[in-house]
């Protein structure tokens, strides 16, 4: 890690494919710091409509100064649907014929759906080429756009089709979640609160003293625990994906939450009634219950953790958010379909207590049946 006046910098070292996250409240450099990428001039950007209405302007002038100019700047819808096959098409299309060339660098400007997409598209348009993650959101800025995984949904669940694509540069910028909704930056909070409840206690009981002033604190003290807990977060983020860059193993790790939390968030469609990050809150929680009622984890760190989520506007429980009425067999189903599943066994991250947690394929279908009908009951 550097630290400058202006950001801080973390490495993630991938060999070839390493690269560097930039994290500041404000960068004025940014242009700077992507033209150093850059062979030519010359860039695309990628960005939504809620984006190019709040963000885009600011980041066209911080390139313009730095004498980049912009070959084309592509919006895309917001949300989740946005993540298909026609959309990918259409985008590598639209790069090709504003002359796209193998040595250019597209840049991601948006949330996680515009950073799995635009890294889709850089994954398979020319054979690959390199992109620039710019994440304005704060799951983004802690989650997606470290890491490399680049998709679209399918029918058949979300990222089921995709690629490992490591961007060459991820640049936080934290003023930008000055205007997004509560909502969102509690959603991405969930993320954080993943950190510290996976791999880091210190970092966790920090989270609870500081928490409540990151999400709706006054200015100076919001933005510097902002900044504290995105790098942090990052660190502990690239530290999994430089031991276990294509997860087989480590890496499930950061799906604490993610398989209970994606069965439910199937059940509402992805839709706005059940926002990732609160699909993961839930999806913690009822992992940290699970644990505790096996026997892994002590009841009190279970409590804990639900405890934090709570006090910070996050729900934890399945009838908290999203739809009533669940049917136990239906969301053991859709667990059944999860990425993860290895010989049809599924694959859960448990907790043996705050800041430690582990994989395991061992637990039995009835036993998590009999869980799920007792948390949807
Ligand atoms: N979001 C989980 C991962 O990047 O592995």
């Amino acid at each position: 890690m550097s630290k400058s006046a202006e950001f801080t910098k973390l490495h993630v070292a991938l060999g070839e494919r390493s690269y560097d996250i930039v994290i500041g409240a404000g960068l004025d450099s940014a242009g700077l710091l992507i033209a150093q990428h850059l062979k030519r001039k010359r860039t695309f950007i990628i960005t939504d409509k809620n984006v190019a209405e709040t963000q885009l302007e600011t980041f066209v002038k911080r390139f313009e100064n730095a004498g980049i100019e912009i070959a084309q700047k592509v919006v895309l819808s917001p949300g989740e649907e946005t993540k298909n096959f026609t959309v990918v098409s259409a985008l590598v299309e639209t790069l090709l014929h504003q002359g796209l060339e193998r040595s250019d660098v597209i840049i991601a400007l948006g949330g996680g759906v515009v950073g799995d997409i635009t890294g889709f598209a850089a994954a398979i348009a020319l054979r690959g080429i390199a992109f620039i993650q710019i994440p304005t959101t704060l799951l983004a800025q802690v989650d997606s756009s470290v890491g490399g995984k680049t998709g679209i949904d399918t029918p058949y669940g979300k990222n089921t089709i995709g690629a490992f694509h490591q961007p060459q540069l991820v640049l936080i910028d934290t003023n930008v979640l000055d205007t997004l909704p509560l909502r969102e930056l509690q959603a991405g909070y969930a993320e954080i609160v993943k950190y510290g409840a996976i791999k880091d206690a210190k970092f966790f009981a920090w989270l609870e003293a500081n928490g409540k002033q990151l999400l709706s604190g006054l200015e100076g003290e919001k933005h510097e625990f902002r900044i504290e807990a995105v790098i942090r977060s990052c660190q502990i983020k690239a530290d999994v994906v430089v031991a276990d860059e294509r997860e087989e193993g480590e890496r499930a790790l950061l799906n604490f939450g993610h398989t209970f939390g994606h069965a439910l968030e199937s059940e509402t469609g992805f839709s706005n009634a059940l926002i990732h990050g609160e699909g993961v809150s839930i999806g913690m929680a009822m992992a940290a219950r699970f644990s505790a009622e096996l026997g892994f984890a002590p009841k009190a760190d279970a409590e804990r953790l639900i405890a934090h989520l709570k006090a910070c506007g996050l729900p934890v429980h399945p009838s908290d958010k999203g739809p009533k009425a669940l049917d136990p067999v239906r969301i053991l189903a859709h667990m059944k379909h999860d990425k993860k599943v290895k010989d049809g066994r599924i694959t859960l991250i448990l907790l043996r207590g705050i800041g430690s947690a582990f994989i395991t394929r061992e637990v039995e279908e009835d036993r998590l049946l009999a869980f799920l009908r007792n948390e949807l009951k």
